[in-house]
């Protein structure tokens, strides 16, 4: 069979392509520090957040030096507890979950930004070495009060934040 030089280009180059494409989607699935979001939340009963130990009290908790955890629930039309209230220089993972519909979870001015889905709980890591306010927004359309749908994130100076008696 005889095959055109210039048939053999495309097919070459058809084939590069589609080699390429093909890692591109390997690479954002599993390269080291590309998390898909709820990999690892879990999933929980959405009608009964009030029986699960994380979520019966959405809060704040010291887990180690400078490490903190938040349950949130994100639900029509607020997220609970707010404020979010930690120490800088921390790393603040969240654990995000919702008992009615999906909501977003963004952290304005931070890398940090997913969706909330009933019976799923989303986790999401970020460092928060500045003190200042952030504002969290729900960027998933949930309903008629959608658009004040907001909570607020504050990172207070370290030295204020023992004094504040929040730290146990
Ligand atoms: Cu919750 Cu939009």
């Amino acid at each position: 069979m005889n095959i055109h030089n210039y048939e053999k280009l495309w097919l070459v180059l058809a084939m590069v392509m589609i080699i390429g494409f093909i890692s591109t989607v390997v690479y954002g699935a599993t390269a080291v520090g590309i998390e898909m979001v709820n990999d690892e939340g879990g999933t929980i009963d959405s009608t009964a957040l009030e029986e699960d130990d994380r979520f019966a009290e959405p809060r704040v908790e010291r887990v180690g030096d400078n490490e903190y955890e938040a349950y949130v629930v994100a639900r029509q039309f607020i997220f609970e507890p707010d404020p979010i209230e930690i120490p800088a220089n921390s790393t603040l993972t969240f654990y995000v979950t919702s008992p009615d519909v999906i909501h977003g979870f963004e952290v304005v001015g931070t890398n940090a930004n997913a969706m909330v889905i009933p019976g799923e709980v989303t986790e999401l890591t970020v460092e928060l070495n500045e003190p200042g306010e952030y504002g969290i927004l729900c960027n998933e359309y949930c309903g008629g009060g959608h658009h004040t749908m907001e909570g607020k994130l504050i990172v207070q100076p370290e030295d204020e934040f023992e004094q504040g008696g929040n730290d146990e």
